[in-house]
Parts: structure tokens; sequence; C-alpha cells
């Protein structure tokens, strides 16, 4: 199987991961933090290693402030339900997953939010656009940090600086860019930041982190209420970090390889794990350029993307149909489809079919991507 679909998951993970997975399985698996013992507490430590290297990572304020969740849809839910208050406005994009636009979509069918959903031109949000749109009555600003769908990267930049300027609280999606896209939480003005530990970071499914950040403290209510070990006496949640959001026995053994994970991100440097996937990207933009049935969905820079493209497919066949094809007669695995972002799909005029995603990873190779581009070019020239 030729695997380019890294932006729905990665896949392989890198060899440290399966042997921390393994290794933890055997030996450390117990409950962290409900009981004294020396296996809860290498449990325990295990978090805690975990929340200590997003935090060099990404350069937090505090371990304590990484919240895992159980994947990135968890950590925006989590952010997003639990600072609205009635009557606030609230601004996104419409680049966003479903997992930002349901929540946030849902809240204004209620009748609890205004919602302002600005427009990307060929998958870039202008910040400038965003700013124009801030009120005295904005909350909150969430978008995504890259497109899921385009691979296009935004500029969370300068929409940081706008919103922290207004007052406003700023949530990034990180779904895509955690990994491969420098982001350092100490330079910029970022309230709260969510991602899957399961994409660029390379731990198993099941993982993932909300940066909750000092501005956020005494407004953001957790939604999962429950056991965190430490003090049982207490009848409300307590209010230390992060033990305030993370309610119930969490995925320790996915932090054991979500940790090795990390670990294994920092060797390789995330600039250089981008540069990889762009590369091979380019090959395919490079051959999408020849043939003019074929076009890129959004605005290719290669300075601006991650590794996955869509492609807009030629006219008497469906992405669906050549996601099947792909699949059974070449063994490639891409996604078709809207990818869970309807809105972008619509403002690019590619809805209802969508387009045809596809994501290499650090383990693909060029051999590969000339395997992928010759399967396009043969399904082409057997449907017409
Ligand atoms: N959000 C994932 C994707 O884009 C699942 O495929």
């Amino acid at each position: 199987m030729i695997y380019l679909d890294n932006a729905a998951t990665s896949f392989p993970k890198p060899e440290p991961v399966y042997q921390a997975l393994d290794r933890f399985a055997r030996t450390s698996l117990a409950n962290p933090g409900r009981a004294g013992h020396r296996m809860a507490i290498a449990a325990e430590r295990t978090l805690d290693d975990a929340r200590h290297k997003l935090n060099q990572l990404f350069e937090g304020e505090a371990p304590e402030r990484w919240i895992l969740t159980l994947n990135c849809t968890d950590g925006l839910n989590l952010a997003i339900k639990g600072l609205v208050r009635p009557g606030d406005h609230v601004i996104t994009t419409d680049l966003e997953h479903n997992s930002v636009s349901r929540p946030l979509r849902a809240l204004e069918k209620a009748g609890v939010i205004r919602l302002t959903r600005i427009a990307s031109v060929e998958g870039y949000v202008r910040a400038g656009d965003i700013a124009a749109a801030i009120t005295d009555g904005t909350s909150l600003v969430v978008m995504t940090h890259a497109s899921n769908v385009l691979g296009t990267v935004q500029p969370i930049e300068e929409v940081a600086t706008a919103v922290r300027k207004a007052g406003a609280l700023f949530l990034v999606d990180a779904a895509q860019s955690a990994g491969v896209v420098p982001i350092s939480l100490r330079e910029l003005p970022i309230d709260l930041i969510a991602f899957p530990g399961h994409k660029a970071l390379y731990g198993p499914t099941g993982t993932g982190a909300l940066y909750v950040g000092p501005r956020t403290d005494g407004k953001l209510r957790p939604w999962r209420e429950g056991g965190t070990g430490g003090d049982s006496s207490s009848e409300v949640q307590p209010t230390l970090l992060p033990y305030l959001f993370e309610g119930g026995t969490p995925n320790v053994l996915g932090v054991a390889g979500l940790a090795a994970g990390i670990a294994w991100v920092v060797d390789q440097g995330p600039a250089r794990l981008r540069a990889h996937e762009v590369e091979l990207l380019q090959e395919v933009v490079d051959w999408v350029d020849r043939n003019e049935d074929w076009q890129v969905a959004g605005r290719w820079d290669p300075a601006r993307h991650v590794g996955a493209l869509s492609l807009r497919v030629p006219a008497g066949i469906t992405p669906q149909d050549i996601g099947t094809i792909l699949d059974t007669s070449f063994d490639i695995a891409v996604r078709p489809g809207l990818h869970c972002a309807p809105y972008i799909h619509r403002a690019l005029g590619t809805a209802p079919d969508g387009t045809l995603r596809l994501s290499p990873g650090p383990f693909t190779t060029r051999a590969e991507i000339d395997l992928f581009i010759g399967a396009l070019a043969e399904i082409s020239a057997n449907s017409f």
C-alpha cells in the first residue's frame, strides 16, 4: 500500500513510537494518579513527560497548561463550549473542519452566539478581513492554522496580534500544522491551541492536546467532570490545571506513544519534515501543470503549504471513483470528497463531490509519488 492519507492520520509511525507503545503496555499500563503504587506513578510520569515535551516544542507557559484530550475535536469542543456565553460574537473562517464549524453553527442555531464566517481567497484568509470583522462584542476568534483540504497555511501571526489588540480570545486549530510548522506560544499571542496527537506528532489515534493560556483562567469551564486522582473528597472538579479539564481515565498508553512521537519530531525538526512533504507535492503540482484536465484547488505556494494537496479532477469522473480505482487497482490510499470541511468546497465550487486529496508523510518516497502520478495518468487515459 502506498499511503498518501497522512492528513487523516499518519502511517506508518516512526519505529520508536511502536517500541514505546509495546514497552509501556507490557510494563506500566496502570491508572495514573489513582494509587500510590509504582506502576501508577510510572503512568502519571508518562503524562507529565508528554506535557513537558509539548511545552518545550511549542514554548508554552507551563506543562500543566497542556490538557491531554482524546483528539483535536475533543480539545476544540472543550475550548469553544467552555468559553462562549449567550450573546457573544464569534468569528471563524470558511476553511474550517467540521470540528470547528459544527459546534459553532449549533451554538448559532440555538441562538447562543452570533457567528461571522470570513471567506478565504484561493485558500488563504486575509488577516485584515478578520480584523475588520471584530466588534466590541467579539469574544472569540477560531481558525485553522492550515486547511485540511488545501494544505494552505494561514497568517495566524497577524490574526493573533489583531485579536489580542481587540481583547478577544484566539483559538487555533493546528490539526494539520502541529509538528510541521514551527509554532511558538511565547512569541505569538495565541490563547488556545488544539491538535491531534495522531497526525504530524506521530502518536496513535485517541490522543490530542489543548493548550489553555493564562487569559482563559477563570473563563474556561470544564465539560467532562469526574475522577482525577488526587483529592477524591472534593465535591466538584478540582480547579488545579490540568485536572480541571481532565476528568476520567486518560489514554495513558496512547500518550506514551505520543511522547515518543514528539521526541522523534524534535529530533527530525518540523521544518525539515514539512520541506520533505512539500517537495513531494511539488512533483505532483508540476505534473498537474502539464495536464490541463487536472487542477490544483486553492493557490499553490510552497512557502505557505503543509503536506496536503487537493486536486480538481477531470470532468466525467468523480474524486470518489478515482479514489476507489487508486485503492483497488493501484494499492494507493488517498482521501476523496469533502474532507469534513463543506464550506470551503462550496466556496471553491467543488461541492458536492469534493476533491481528491493526497497527503504524503515523512516516509513517503519520490518513487511512490511517481507511481501515484503514473496511476493518475493511466486513469485519465482510460476514462476519456
Ligand atoms: N481531519 C482529518 C482529515 O482531514 C480526518 O482527513
